[in-house]
């Protein structure tokens, strides 16, 4: 069955000290809870190895390179990543692919060094306001799925989690309704049954990031097809992620 998932994705806040405190300290505070979902925090590079020697916490990446190894100045490797101790790299960030100018192409070459790396893709998909508006968001999410993954192996695809991120819910405070989100996450899991088959799409979390708090997460997290979160603002403090996770 697939797993029930909480992340933090970090973006670029915090410092090394800032980040290995909040790692004890969300480690700590989850001590004793009984949890039904996996926590993972997406960290900037420099924190990964700090933080993941320093907490049984999953750590995550929020990127890597499209390369194996060589002069390609400031940038990280899946194999470094991985060097780490970290098990999975946030791929595909609607961030990554506005302000860097990343690609399906690029990001097919960046999730199979992932794989072959030994670490988990947590592979962002979702929609512009001006493509909802439009209506061609599910031809969107489902082109950027095709696009960058559908050349994996039955076998590597099991090890993908996927994240919908509508755009114009992250950072804005406006959230997909569960009855938006669940939809599309419906549709995501019939895209992924309609080329793997039943079994492998029934096995794929899909989480949900956009704007998810404390106070949605649970009505979120309810939905058949919503495996967990990938959580930006509300990841950043311990008292504020922690329902969140307890959302589940
Ligand atoms: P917010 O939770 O801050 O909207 O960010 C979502 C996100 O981009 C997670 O990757």
């Amino acid at each position: 069955m697939r797993k029930n998932i909480v992340a933090g994705n970090w973006k670029m806040n915090k410092n090394l000290q800032e980040g290995v405190t909040f790692a004890k300290e969300l480690e700590a505070a989850l001590a004793g809870k009984t949890l039904k979902c996996d926590v993972i925090i997406g960290t900037p590079f420099i924190h990964l190895a700090s933080v993941a020697s320093s907490t049984k916490l999953g750590v995550a990446a929020q990127n890597c390179a499209d390369k194996a190894s060589g002069a390609y100045t400031g940038e990280v490797s899946a194999a470094m990543v991985a060097s780490t101790g970290a098990k999975y790299v946030i791929l595909g960030h609607s961030e990554r692919r506005t302000y860097y100018g990343e690609t399906d192409a690029i990001l097919k070459e960046k999730t199979l060094l992932a794989l072959a790396n030994g670490l988990s893709p947590i592979f962002c998909i979702g929609e512009t306001k001006e493509e909802r508006e439009k209506n061609v968001h599910f031809d969107v999410v489902k082109k950027q799925t095709v696009d960058a993954l559908f050349g994996l192996s039955a076998e590597d695809f099991s090890k993908i989690v996927i994240a919908y991120e509508p755009v114009w819910a992250i950072g804005t405070g406006l959230t997909a309704t569960s009855a938006q989100a669940q939809e599309m996450h419906a549709f995501i899991r019939k895209t992924i049954a309609d080329k793997y088959g039943k079994e492998v799409a029934d096995n794929t979390s899909i989480l949900y990031g956009g704007s998810a708090n404390g106070g949605n997460a649970k009505e979120l997290f309810g939905c058949p097809d919503i495996d967990g979160g990938l959580i930006g603002g509300a990841s950043l403090d311990v008292e504020k992620f922690i329902p969140v996770i307890e959302g589940f």
